[in-house]
């Protein structure tokens, strides 16, 4: 059984004080949002349980949440979560090289982290660039658009030698 820690236990106190007391199951997206900050940028079954139950909402509630929107993570991620917009767009406009180009370069699969914990990828839908199709998210902080496999290799060299969101 994971136990929450105080901040966590904060950040959950602090989503349920906007909503009524018979309306705690709204306060999910956000809980579940700061406690995976806290958790180092990923949930799991445990982490969930123990939300849900803090909440005293039913289990399947939050699984619901965080198992639909891919803003949540279910495994770990690297120190720089690579967000690739797999939806129409993106791909009619080459989305598919850039994620062949980040596969061989970090020799990383989908859901993956690089050898050196620097990198994860992750496949998502739309996330609403799609007028500068291809693009990517770093973390939940950079969009990165019109994206070519050059600029995918600059930006992967730029991050690890430690260029700033
Ligand atoms: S389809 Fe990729 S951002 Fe909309």
């Amino acid at each position: 059984m994971t136990a929450l820690t105080d901040p966590m236990k904060k950040i959950i106190d602090d989503e349920l004080s906007h909503y009524p007391a018979d309306k705690r199951q709204s306060a999910i997206i956000g809980a579940l949002m700061g406690v995976q900050r806290e958790h180092g940028g990923h949930l799991d079954q445990f982490i969930i349980d123990a939300v849900a139950d803090y909440m005293d909402i039913p289990r399947i509630a939050a699984y619901e949440v965080a198992t639909f929107y891919s803003m949540f993570n279910l495994s770990p991620t690297g120190q720089y979560q690579l967000s690739v917009c797999a939806n129409i767009s993106c791909m009619l406009n080459g989305a598919d090289t850039i994620i062949d180009t980040i596969k061989e370069t970090l020799d990383v699969t989908p859901d993956g982290v690089s050898e050196d914990g620097l990198f994860s990828l992750k496949l998502v839908s739309c996330l609403g660039h799609c007028d500068n199709a291809p693009m990517l998210q770093v973390n939940d902080q950079r969009c990165v658009m019109k994206l070519t496999p050059e600029k995918v290799k600059m930006l992967l060299s730029e991050l690890r030698g430690g260029a700033k969101l």
